[in-house]
């Protein structure tokens, strides 16, 4: 990858469901082309931190136990509190000043686990809002489900302008269609008719908000209310986590809108999987040729390129 691409974005990314990590449980995870453990204290708070250990190497994240609210390195039981410092080392006098791990900005929020990826190491400059039906009961929990694709990020992301796909890929007519950036967020804003498998058509309205470059959140008002999460994270140069979630509003009786998501579920992974056919076997065109058609395309990539630490021989995307 060259050019502004050849690092990774900054910004909030989700690297677990809240589930997949249990209090007193050590993950190993790889992301942003680094090892990584993530780890539930007996506080129930997640950490993250470098996978390999600073003494010599051990992955924390395969047979590191978590102790108190610390992991310790299954090797030689050096042991590192959530701020990445050693604590504890059985048999040493004095802890040398070196012995630590970089700690990940981690949040845990709306059933997901994300970190803070910045090339410069700097301070997360937004936060993933709260949703406000989380954990109502008057919405499902989240269905969910994880794919790993071989693409670039910015190919999920481009979806979110490209309003001609939706007939062609999705089996969706769009009636009306809105988009605008501000600072960190891009939010699409759309009115249209879903063609379903089963022959129905749903007539909906959806607002859908990417919050930083891989966390994208819909909220969509149709034959049933729900909220959908897409989060992509880049696991190295040529592949991505995507991790998607729906949550229904219960109508009528909760056991009617469990036999439902099912169904919702099934459309919506035919419909990713029918995106993913195309992203994995693309190009990424830097100059499309776009027609008048085309959603705003160029608008949306130069949101998207702010997230993108520049290198030397390229210029910020809005210098
Ligand atoms: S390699 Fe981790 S304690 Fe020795
Ligand atoms: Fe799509």
């Amino acid at each position: 990858m060259q050019g502004i691409f050849a690092s990774y974005a900054r910004g909030w990314f989700v690297v677990a469901f809240s589930d997949e990590i249990a209090v007193g449980q050590s993950v190993r995870m790889r992301y942003f082309g680094e090892e990584l453990v993530a780890f539930r204290g007996e506080d129930g708070v997640v950490r993250v931190l470098d996978g390999y250990c600073a003494h010599m190497g051990a992955h924390l994240g395969v047979g590191g136990k978590v102790v108190d609210n610390c992991i310790q390195c299954p090797f030689h039981s050096w042991r590192y509190a959530g701020n990445g410092d050693c604590v504890s080392i059985p048999y040493a006098k004095k802890i040398p000043v070196k012995a630590r791990q970089r700690a990940w900005p981690t949040r845990e929020i709306n059933g997901v686990v994300l970190v803070h990826h910045d090339p410069e190491g700097k301070a997360p400059e937004y936060e993933i809002p709260a949703i406000a039906d989380y954990g109502n009961p008057d919405w499902l929990p989240w269905t969910r489900n994880m794919y790993h694709v071989k693409t670039h990020p910015r190919e999920i992301v481009d979806n979110l302008a490209d309003k001609a796909h939706f007939p062609s890929v999705h089996r969706t007519e769009i009636d009306e269609f809105a988009f605008e950036v501000d600072g960190h967020t891009a939010t699409q804003r759309a009115k249209g008719r879903a063609f379903l498998a089963s022959g129905g058509v749903d007539v909906y309205s959806s607002t859908t908000t990417y919050h930083g470059p891989g966390y994208l959140l819909m909220r969509m008002d149709g034959a049933m209310k729900n909220y959908m999460i897409v989060a992509h994270t880049p696991v190295d140069q040529g592949s991505l986590d995507l991790r998607m979630g729906v949550m229904l509003k219960i109508a009528g009786d909760r056991a009617r809108t469990e036999g439902i998501v099912g169904l919702y579920m099934a459309n919506l992974k035919s419909g990713f999987e029918d995106d993913m056919k195309i992203w994995e076997a693309k190009l990424y065109r830097e100059q499309p040729v776009l027609c008048d058609g085309d959603g705003p395309i160029s608008q949306l990539r130069r949101w998207y390129k702010q997230f993108y630490v520049p290198t030397v021989d390229q210029p910020r995307a809005d210098a």
